[in-house]
């Protein structure tokens, strides 16, 4: 990622987090401005746009509509340092769990449009091993089908498995890179690290360019909790 991508957003941040001190002095004194949850999330949607809907910047995912309980655990995982990303971890760092699950819930119920998919730079065969790993994964290296925990439209499943479409392939493959490389973690068992370390580099690219072609459904919500029985543990899931 160059830094010209991220120096903007992280300015505006720094910005707003050095007004929110300085509005803070001044509370004392001066009327309050609205405290609404858009008001709150202000600092957030630099990255992540207005409505949790991810920005053009590749690397800034969507947010909107994803179970609360999975953007709650992500909250968590940034705060703890099981996930790594210097900015979300700054910013999470003095927030209080019931303030996570707060913005956990607002962004889970934002509805705003997915982006039009991006051309594909890759080869028709790539996007169709992309494609076949992810519908009936591969059973020569024990790798399950992403849809079997992910769901055939790809929206997730309640409570805390996200969708995978709207995302750009280069957050995909960056997130698959690191749980190969034990730098993103999620609560054990740590199915994605298992399914992760049995994909090959040229698999990723293949999974993560197909998945970002994919159009999301009429109605994009995760599938209802329990509806698919998922072939790992994950320790995310209640079992
Ligand atoms: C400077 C840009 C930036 C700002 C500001 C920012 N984020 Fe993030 N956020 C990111 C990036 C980049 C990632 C992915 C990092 C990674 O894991 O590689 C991320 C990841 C996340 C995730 C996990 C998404 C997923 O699908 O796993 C959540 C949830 C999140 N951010 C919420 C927030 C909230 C809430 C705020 C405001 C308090 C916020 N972010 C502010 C850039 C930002
Ligand atoms: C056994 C169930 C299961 C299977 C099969 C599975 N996943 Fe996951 N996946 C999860 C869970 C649970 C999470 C949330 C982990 C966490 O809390 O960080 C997740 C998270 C992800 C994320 C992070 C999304 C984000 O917004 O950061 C990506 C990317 C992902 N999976 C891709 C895949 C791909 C590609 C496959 C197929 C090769 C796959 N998954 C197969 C359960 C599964």
């Amino acid at each position: 990622m160059s830094s010209r991508r991220i120096f903007r957003p992280l300015l505006a941040v720094l910005l707003i987090g050095a007004a929110g001190v300085y509005s803070a002095a001044q509370a004392q004194t001066q009327p309050k401005a609205p405290d609404t949850m858009e008001a709150r999330v202000q600092g957030c949607t630099a990255c992540h746009g207005s409505h949790g809907q991810g920005t053009d910047n590749d690397y800034f995912p969507r947010l909107a509509g994803k179970p609360a309980d999975y953007l709650y655990n992500q909250l968590e995982n940034f705060r703890a340092g099981r996930r790594k990303y210097p900015p979300m971890n700054y910013l999470v760092t003095y927030l209080s769990d019931d303030y996570l699950h707060q913005i956990a819930t607002y962004f889970s119920q934002q509805r705003p449009p997915y982006p039009t998919p991006a051309a594909p730079t890759v080869s028709n065969s790539t996007l169709e091993r992309g494609r076949n790993i992810v519908l009936n994964g591969d059973p020569s290296k024990n790798v399950p089908a992403c849809a079997a925990c992910h769901g055939k439209a790809l929206t997730g499943m309640e409570p805390a498995i996200p969708g995978l479409v709207g995302l750009h392939a280069d957050y995909i493959s960056a997130q698959l890179g690191a749980w190969r490389s034990g730098s993103r973690h999620a609560i054990a068992p740590d199915c994605m690290h298992e399914i992760a370390t049995r994909l090959t580099d040229d698999d990723v690219n293949a999974v993560a360019a197909w998945l970002a072609q994919q159009r999301a459904p009429q109605n994009p919500v995760p599938a209802p909790a329990k509806s698919l029985k998922t072939p790992l543990a994950c320790g995310s899931e209640p079992q």
